[in-house]
């Protein structure tokens, strides 16, 4: 219109708004063609792009591309963008939430480089023993692997229980242990009880694929974070009250960020409080030779005999990613005597494996009675020094830890940095400045769904004694810009 108009100005006369509307019509038509044949021009020399809004995929692609990080991966992110090295990058991020142990990775890798061939392929006729690593295996894991991991676990277990292997199912990590068994004992919608603070693994390794939701069940500091059983039984009421069916309930004992540990009588009561309500009980027990005094780990499966309790609704999970440092060997047990559960994550675990040739290594260092007897033996020492050396740089700024009997944590109080501590927003702030000031990653409590704000977890489990006084320096960068802000 804009040109129309004035050119209805120079076309004055009979025919003056006919030929100030053609002509300006006629040029934006020519115009047009113009643009349109050199655009098909370009496109013949540039492939095709998709369509901006291009094929539809499923919600679960969707839901799980969209969803919010927590601090948990967004730290991780920012270590893996800048990561710390005392000589190449002494001023990257130090990562201190990463449940991993490293403190004796000199002793793994003295025994790979000493037996792996050996263990893959034996000492004799190569084109043999081909056949029993490249040719496919059973998916639920080697029937030899099976009785050197029932073995072995008996053994971290503090020698009382006996496994069978037939009720083993092996998989690639405790992480896909944890989904079949959600798989298997719930349908989607379904709840599992969980107290808190928890590992926050499971939260995707329930939730995502098997649709099965995390009803926490909140434990206190006032109480060294120990579960109640009434506590559980509030969470089981509500869950009744708003229509959500609660199938079991989930724990990782030795717990995992916080370190104490279930005692018999617990173990015990929750057994029953199971049997009561006719709900299973997932235990995952990955940390049980992570502890400082191993005599006070006291597995489910002991209870379970020892009292003549119903077994059918217990399901262990186990790994070697942390008493044995082999996160990448990816690792994982279910230990289950219910046949059914058995039978259907035998089936499941054709989803996650474990290789032949990873398969065969274990079983000759499972069965190197010399080597894993040493093993823990430097373990244990290594995790109680380095784990003493940080609480004690800790409590010289004024930050003390729950008291604790295993795992890879110091479990820190750190309310008294918080300007409030009635909400979760000081805490990400006090976990940002440590990110973005001190340039350390440790995990807010929140990321555990910790109840009381001001509670991080600081993984020492990869450190060595010369990293901790700059650890020390960086917190205390933070501590200071927190005093004097107040
Ligand atoms: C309590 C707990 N369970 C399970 C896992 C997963 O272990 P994996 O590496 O065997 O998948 C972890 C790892 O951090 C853990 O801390």
């Amino acid at each position: 219109m804009r040109l129309v108009v004035p050119l209805q100005g120079v076309f004055r006369g009979r025919g003056g708004i006919l030929l100030g509307s053609l002509i300006p019509c006629a040029l934006f038509y020519f115009l047009q063609l113009y643009l349109k044949r050199q655009h098909s021009d370009e496109s013949s020399r540039v492939p095709p792009s998709p369509p901006p809004f291009g094929v539809e995929v499923s919600s679960l692609a969707n839901s799980l591309a969209k969803s919010d990080e927590s601090p948990y991966d967004i730290g991780l992110d920012r270590v893996a963008r800048d990561s710390y090295d005392r000589i190449n990058n002494p001023n990257g991020m130090i990562d201190l939430s990463s449940s991993e142990s490293k403190l004796c990775l000199d002793l793994i890798a003295k025994w790979v480089s000493e037996n792996m061939k050996k263990s893959i392929v034996g000492d004799d006729d190569f084109t043999l023993s081909v056949n029993g690593i490249a040719t496919f295996q059973p998916f639920d894991g080697l029937q030899e692997l099976k009785m050197a991991i029932s073995s072995f676990m008996s053994e971290v277990m503090g020698g009382m229980v006996k496994l069978d292997p037939s009720n083993m199912v092996l998989t690639s990590g405790a992480t896909p242990a944890t989904e079949i068994l959600s798989f298997c004992l719930a349908n989607q919608g379904d709840a599992f009880l969980v107290p808190t603070p928890y590992y926050p693994g499971f939260d995707k390794d329930v939730k995502w694929r098997a649709k099965v939701n995390l009803i926490p069940v909140h434990c206190q500091s006032k109480d060294n974070f120990a579960l109640s059983i009434t506590n559980l039984e509030k969470a089981f009421s509500q869950a009744e009250k708003d229509q959500v069916k609660v199938r079991g309930i989930v724990f990782s004992n030795p717990a995992n960020p916080v370190g104490n540990l279930l005692t018999r009588d617990m173990l015990k009561r929750l057994v029953h409080f199971a049997e009561k309500k006719n709900i299973h009980i997932i235990a995952d027990e990955v940390l049980a030779r992570s502890v400082y005094e191993s005599d006070k780990f006291v597995s489910i499966a002991e209870v379970l005999d020892s009292e003549g309790l119903n077994k059918n609704q217990v399901h262990i999970i186990y790994g070697l990613s942390k008493d044995l440092s082999l996160a990448g060997f990816r690792v994982g047990v279910i230990y289950s005597s219910n046949n059914t559960v058995v039978a259907a994550a035998r089936k499941l675990s054709r989803f996650s494996p474990l290789s032949a040739p990873t398969q065969r290594l274990l079983i000759s260092m499972l069965s190197d009675r010399k080597f894993i007897q040493e093993y823990f033996e430097s373990n244990q020492k290594r995790m109680r020094q380095v784990r003493h050396e940080l609480e004690t740089g800790l409590s010289s700024l004024g930050i003390k830890c729950a008291k604790i009997n295993a795992g890879f944590y110091c479990w820190a109080d750190m309310r008294g940095l918080l300007r409030r501590t009635h909400s979760e927003e000081p805490e990400l702030e006090l976990w940002n400045k440590f990110i973005d000031v001190s340039k350390i990653n440790i995990i807010p409590g929140s990321a555990c769904h910790c109840h009381e704000p001001g509670w991080f977890g600081i993984c020492f489990s990869a450190l060595t004694s010369e990293n901790i006084p700059v650890i020390i320096e960086r917190i205390k960068k933070v501590v200071e810009t927190c005093k004097s802000s107040f």
